[in-house]
C-alpha cells in the first residue's frame, strides 16, 4: 500500500511541472494566432524505422464475422484480446495488442433492438476494460475504467494493477478473471459506433497499441434510404502512430504499465508522424465511378484531422455529410473540409461520379504537415462506362425530426470546466478522476443543459446518451457540430452548451476528456442517473 501512495503523488509533481509548462506554451503562443477549436499544438514523436512512400499499401477493410449465434433476439460474438504480430509498415513485423488478431478489430454489426453481446476473453499480459463508444449501455456492460478483466494465465494481482492511481480509497471495481461478457441491448438507433480500450490509467497505451475496433449498427430507417452499401460502404478508422527502428510501436509510457502517465514532453497528449487508416500507412483504394459511404472514425490519441479531397470535385463541397456520432442528420451537409477531434464520427458520401476517370484522388489533412499531411488516396476507376449507381442521398435524412431535445425545457444547468490545475493535473472541475464519486446527479428522462468550458484544445466525450449542441460561444453550433453528438471538439477560452437526456440506465457514467493522454491523467469524472 504504502508504495501506492508514493507513486500517487509522484504522478501529481509529475504532471504539474510536465503539463503546466506545455499549456503555458499552447495557449500563449499557438492557440491565439489559430480560431478556436482549430488545432491543438504540441510536436509529434519522430519514427525512427524506414517509412513507406505514401499510396503504395492498399487499404484493408477490417473483418466483419458473423456472429457465433443467433438466438431469441440475440446475437453473440466473440473476441480474443492477445498480442499478434503485424506487417503495419513494409517489411517490418510490428507487435499489437489486438482483438482477434488484427488492427482495427473485427467490425462488429448490430440491428438495432437486437441484444449484442460481446464475451471478451484476455490473452494479454496486462488487465483490459472494454466500452463500446456510442452505445446506450447500462453501467456494467459500459466499461466502467476500474472494471477490469484480469488477464487468463497471469498472477498479477488486482491492487497491482491499480498501482499508481491516485484516491482510490476502499474504491474498487467489477473484477473479472480471464473472460468478460458485456451485453448491449442496442435500444438506440443507427450508428457507426466502435469499440476501445477504457482502463483508468491506461487507455492512451492500450488504444495506441491497437485496441480498438469499428461497432455498425443498423435499423430499418437506415436500410429504408437508398445509401450507398456493400463494398461502397467503408468504415475508415484515421489514427496517427510512430514507430522504432524495429518496427515495434513508439509509446512514451511505462511499456510494464506500472505506473500511468507519459513522459513530461507527452502530457498534453501522443502524437506520432505516420498516419494510418485501417491500420495501413497512407493507404489507396480503387473505386468506381459512383457514390460511397465513408464513416470517418477519428481513432487518434490526441491528433486533430481537418480532411479535405485533392483535387475537389467540380463544383466543390465533395464531403457530402449524412450523420454525425448519433447516427443520422436530418437533412444532409455539405462540405469542403471536415474537422474530426479524437473519438469523433463523420458519416460522409462521396460521389466519384464527379471525378473524370483515372483521377487519383488525396485525402488531405490540413492540419498536418509533412507527413501528417498525408491520409490516403481513392484513385477512380480510368474505365469511361457508365457504373450502375442507384445510391442517393435524399435531402431529408432522419424521419425523426429534432423536436426531441428541447433546451427550453431543460431543468438544469450544469457548469463543467475542462482545466489544468497545477496541483491535481488534468481535470473537471478542479477535480482529478476519482471512481464513485459523482460530480452530478441527473433524473433519467429529464433534458438538462451542460455547459462545457475549456482553456486548452480537448475533445469532450459523455457516455450513455448522445446529446445535441445547443449554442458555441453564445452563437449558434459551429459547421461540425449538427445532429446527435457524444463526442465534441472544444478550444481554448470556448465555451459549448449542449442539450442532453438520459434515459433507460441508471448508474455511474462517465464524462471525460478524449485526449487520451488527458484522460489517463484523470480528466474524467463520474455522473450518476436515478
Ligand atoms: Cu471513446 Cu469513454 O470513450
Ligand atoms: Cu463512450
Ligand atoms: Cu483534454
Amino acid at each position: 500500500m504504502g508504495a501506492n501512495v508514493i507513486r500517487g503523488i509522484d504522478r501529481r509533481r509529475f504532471l504539474a511541472t510536465g503539463a503546466a509548462a506545455v499549456i503555458g506554451a499552447g495557449v500563449a503562443t499557438r492557440a491565439t494566432a489559430l480560431a478556436p477549436a482549430d488545432v491543438p499544438p504540441g510536436g509529434a514523436l519522430r519514427s525512427k524505422a524506414p517509412l513507406p512512400r505514401p499510396y503504395q499499401v492498399p487499404l484493408p477493410i477490417p473483418p466483419a464475422p458473423r456472429p457465433l449465434q443467433t438466438a431469441g433476439g440475440t446475437d453473440t460474438f466473440q473476441i480474443v484480446q492477445r498480442e499478434a504480430k503485424l506487417e503495419i509498415l513494409p517489411g517490418l513485423r510490428t507487435t499489437c495488442w489486438t482483438y482477434n488478431g488484427t488492427f482495427p478489430g473485427p467490425t462488429i454489426i448490430s440491428r438495432s433492438g437486437r441484444r449484442t453481446v460481446v464475451r471478451h476473453r484476455n490473452e494479454l499480459s496486462q488487465p483490459t476494460v472494454v466500452h463500446l463508444h456510442g452505445g446506450h449501455t447500462p453501467q456494467d456492460s459500459d466499461g466502467y475504467p476500474i472494471d477490469l478483466t484480469m488477464p487468463v494465465n497471469s498472477r498479477l494481482s488486482v491492487e497491482d494493477a491499480m498501482a499508481g492511481m491516485d484516491d482510490m480509497g476502499e474504491t474498487h471495481g467489477n473484477i473479472a478473471y480471464g473472460e468478460r461478457t458485456y451485453t448491449y441491448p442496442m435500444q438506440q438507433r443507427a450508428s457507426t459506433m466502435w469499440y476501445h480500450d477504457h482502463r483508468m490509467g491506461y487507455t492512451g497505451s492500450a488504444v495506441w497499441h491497437g485496441m480498438a475496433g469499428f461497432h455498425l449498427l443498423t435499423d430499418d430507417e437506415d436500410e429504408a434510404l437508398a445509401l450507398p452499401r456493400g463494398e461502397r460502404d467503408i468504415p475508415l478508422m484515421i489514427v496517427d502512430r510512430a514507430f522504432e527502428a524495429d518496427g515495434s510501436l513508439m509509446y512514451p509510457g511505462d511499456p510494464n504499465m506500472h505506473s500511468p502517465g507519459v513522459s513530461r514532453n507527452h502530457t498534453a497528449g501522443v502524437q506520432g508522424d505516420v498516419i494510418l487508416v485501417n491500420g495501413a500507412p497512407w493507404p489507396v483504394h480503387r473505386v468506381q465511378r459512383g457514390r460511397y459511404r465513408l464513416r470517418l472514425l477519428n481513432g487518434s490519441n490526441v491528433r486533430y484531422f481537418k480532411l479535405a479531397l485533392d483535387p475537389p470535385p467540380p463544383g466543390g463541397k465533395g464531403l457530402v455529410q449524412i450523420g454525425s456520432d448519433g447516427g443520422l442528420l436530418e437533412r444532409p451537409l455539405r462540405h469542403d473540409t471536415l474537422r474530426l477531434a479524437p473519438g469523433e464520427r463523420f458519416d460522409i458520401v462521396v460521389d466519384f461520379s464527379r471525378y473524370r476517370p483515372g483521377t487519383k484522388v488525396r485525402v488531405l489533412n490540413r492540419f498536418g504537415s509533412r507527413t501528417t499531411a498525408d491520409v490516403m488516396r481513392f484513385d477512380v476507376s480510368p474505365s469511361t462506362r457508365a457504373v450502375h449507381d442507384d445510391a442517393r442521398v435524399p435531402d431529408r435524412l432522419a424521419l425523426r425530426a429534432e423536436s426531441v431535445l428541447d433546451p427550453a425545457k431543460a431543468v438544469a444547468t450544469r457548469t463543467f470546466e475542462f482545466r489544468h490545475s497545477g496541483r491535481a493535473g488534468w481535470t473537471i472541475n478542479g477535480e482529478a478522476y476519482r471512481p464513485g464519486r459523482s460530480l452530478t446527479r441527473a433524473k433519467l428522462g429529464t433534458t438538462e443543459i451542460w455547459r462545457f468550458k475549456s482553456v486548452f484544445f480537448h475533445s469532450i466525450h459523455v457516455h450513455l446518451d448522445p446529446f445535441r449542441v445547443v449554442s458555441r460561444n453564445g452563437k449558434a453550433p459551429g459547421p461540425f457540430d449538427h445532429g446527435w453528438k457524444d463526442t465534441i471538439a472544444m478550444g481554448p477560452g470556448e465555451t459549448v452548451d449542449v442539450a442532453v437526456r438520459f434515459t433507460d440506465y441508471t448508474g455511474h457514467f462517465m464524462l471525460h476528456c478524449h485526449n487520451l493522454e488527458h484522460e489517463d491523467m484523470a480528466m474524467m469524472a463520474d455522473f450518476s442517473t436515478y
